[in-house]
């Protein structure tokens, strides 16, 4: 009998030995004359279990982690075929508690299926959303999205239907949408897990945004660090034009839909859509002004969607199961279910898919686990190098775009760092300021100029150089970033800089500078 063993083929899984755990899975079956049929499936998002073995017993996926290639053998000694007990053994891997609390939507199949096999994509109702807004008129798609509530998850939080709605009632010669995957906000890997674990997920998310706004091309961009996700979308891509899903029909509908991947070289500004723009018409990733806006003078001046790939990912169960289910998960205006991913010095890294509104605190503490190193959490950033870091005495904030905007941080991309009590934020507020310094586009001089004074003053209060001087004097460097920058790099920079220094002021108030007699 044959015995099916899953192994994921994700970048973290990779990067972790998954790949030469199969090789070692294989030759240790072949030398006791087992049959075994690997599927290398997507990451269930359990970091620190990676690489996940779990073999097909029964009904049940039974999970062993993390597995390194020497655990291979004493693995098939105690009976891993047929799921047997060993010290790497946490059971059926649906009940591992970090899995089972939480409620995937737009990661129903990642981690369970192939994220290659089509067959698995509809078992696990894959389709059924397009399936049903081919059925729809364009204006009833957008009040599907609308109406769910689905808010823009690249970091800004704008309403999803409402930038649909504009593009749909723009007029062009062509419209586009636009998937932002460029995911440079710092912990976050949300967007390479969907598009490494169930990258059909994202096409129908795509097709069924070109049939609500009447766009006929779509294009993904990511970076060149992303060459799993590369991979796998392309391929995925080059199977669903195969299978009528995309190309001049869409699912025999007679509409046209068709993408494809571009890679950018991996600027973290390319990221802010109207540089993406830029780079992905061949030109200098530097921010537009707005307006015009990309909904209506987007890609090749075209009326453009731009969404990020949990955004969209997001649309095909909502089509399918409706926008009053989707709705019915979180709270106040953030509805829906948010993948949160956990990272930095944490005990238990990796991707948690559950409605909004739990608290900061239980995501870092209970879920996470609190610090890997075992000492206290200091603070955590969320949102990217552009959030702000909350210390512990704010962590029963709820995990909603406005609960953070009203603690003056953001979610972003729902990326967390974890730090423990050794972290010096002033070390790093001048980090925020650095990060800026190079990664501004240089378009407008608060930002360009600002952030390499920014890097000089946390430098001067460092060496007790006029502290209390220098301290004032990057509150007001902050002030003019936040208010005259064109972006939000250059405007948001200052957020992890100025909560730096509220929460932690001790940090920033070094011994004054001895000066060294002569
Ligand atoms: C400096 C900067 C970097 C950004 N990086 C990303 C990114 O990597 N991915 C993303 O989806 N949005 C990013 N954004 C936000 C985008 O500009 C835009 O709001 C988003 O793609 C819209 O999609 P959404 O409405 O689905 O979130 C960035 C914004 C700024 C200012
Ligand atoms: S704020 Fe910075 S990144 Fe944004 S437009 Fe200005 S210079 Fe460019």
């Amino acid at each position: 009998m044959t015995v099916s063993i899953y192994v994921p083929r994700d970048a973290a899984a990779v990067a972790l030995g998954a790949d030469r755990v199969v090789a070692a899975i294989e030759s240790e079956a072949s030398a006791r004359g087992l049959d075994v049929a690997i599927v290398r499936n997507g990451s269930r998002g359990m970091h620190w279990l990676e690489p996940l073995v779990e073999v097909v017993v029964g009904h049940e996926r039974i999970a062993y982690g993390p597995v390194k290639p020497s655990d291979v053998a004493s693995l098939f000694d105690a009976g891993l075929l047929s799921g047997a007990d060993h010290p790497l053994c946490h059971g059926a891997a649906k009940d591992i508690p970090f899995l089972k609390q939480q409620t995937r939507l737009t990661f129903a199949r990642c981690g369970i299926t192939d994220p290659l096999s089509l067959d698995d994509y509809r078992r696990y109702r894959g389709l059924t959303g397009l399936e049903k807004a081919i059925a729809m008129a364009p204006e009833a798609i957008v009040t599907e999205v609308t109406d769910s509530g689905l808010r823009g998850r690249g970091g800004a939080g704008f309403p999803t239907g409402i930038k649909w709605k504009t593009v749909l009632e723009a007029t062009g010669s062509r419209k586009y949408i636009v998937c932002n995957a460029d995911e440079g906000d710092s912990g976050t890997f949300a967007d390479r897990m969907i598009m490494e674990g169930d990258p059909f997920v994202l096409i129908e998310g795509m097709a069924i945004a070109g049939l609500a706004t009447g766009a006929t091309k779509g294009f993904i961009y990511t970076r060149s660090e992303y060459p799993h996700a590369i991979a796998t979308m392309s391929e995925a891509i080059e199977i669903a034009r195969r299978e009528g899903i995309l190309g001049p029909s869409v699912l025999g509908s007679g509409r046209a839909f068709d993408m494809e991947v571009r890679v950018g070289a991996g600027a973290y500004v390319c990221g802010e859509e109207t540089a993406l723009l830029n780079s992905l018409e061949g030109k200098r990733g530097i921010v537009r002004a707005k307006p015009p806006l990309p909904a209506h003078k987007g890609l090749f001046d075209c009326p453009t969607v731009i969404n990020n790939v949990i955004s969209l990912a997001s649309v095909p169960v909502i089509l399918d199961r409706g926008a009053a289910f989707y709705r019915d998960f979180g709270m106040g205006r953030s509805r829906g279910t948010i993948p949160i991913q956990i990272a930095g010095n944490v005990k238990h890294g990796g991707l948690y898919e559950t409605a909004f509104g739990l608290s900061l605190g239980e995501i870092v503490d209970h879920i996470g686990g609190g610090t890997a190193s075992g000492r206290p959490v200091k603070a955590v950033q969320v949102g990217g190098p552009l959030g702000a870091y909350f210390p512990r005495a704010l962590f029963d904030t709820p995990f909603d775009y406005e609960s953070f905007a009203a603690k003056d941080g953001l979610i972003g991309h729902a990326g967390i760092v974890v730090f423990d009590d050794t972290v010096d934020m002033l070390q790093q507020a001048r980090f925020a300021m650095e990060f800026c310094a190079i990664e501004s586009c240089g378009k407008c001089t608060p930002c360009r100029i600002g952030s390499t004074r920014g890097v000089e003053v946390a430098d001067r209060i460092a060496q007790g150089i006029e502290p209390e001087k220098n301290r004032e004097l990057l509150g007001d460097l902050c002030n003019t970033m936040k208010f005259g920058s064109l972006c939000a790099l250059g405007g948001f920079t200052p957020y992890p800089v100025l909560s730096a220094m509220a929460h932690f002021p001790e940090d920033f108030s070094p011994a004054p500078r001895v000066e060294a007699a002569e």
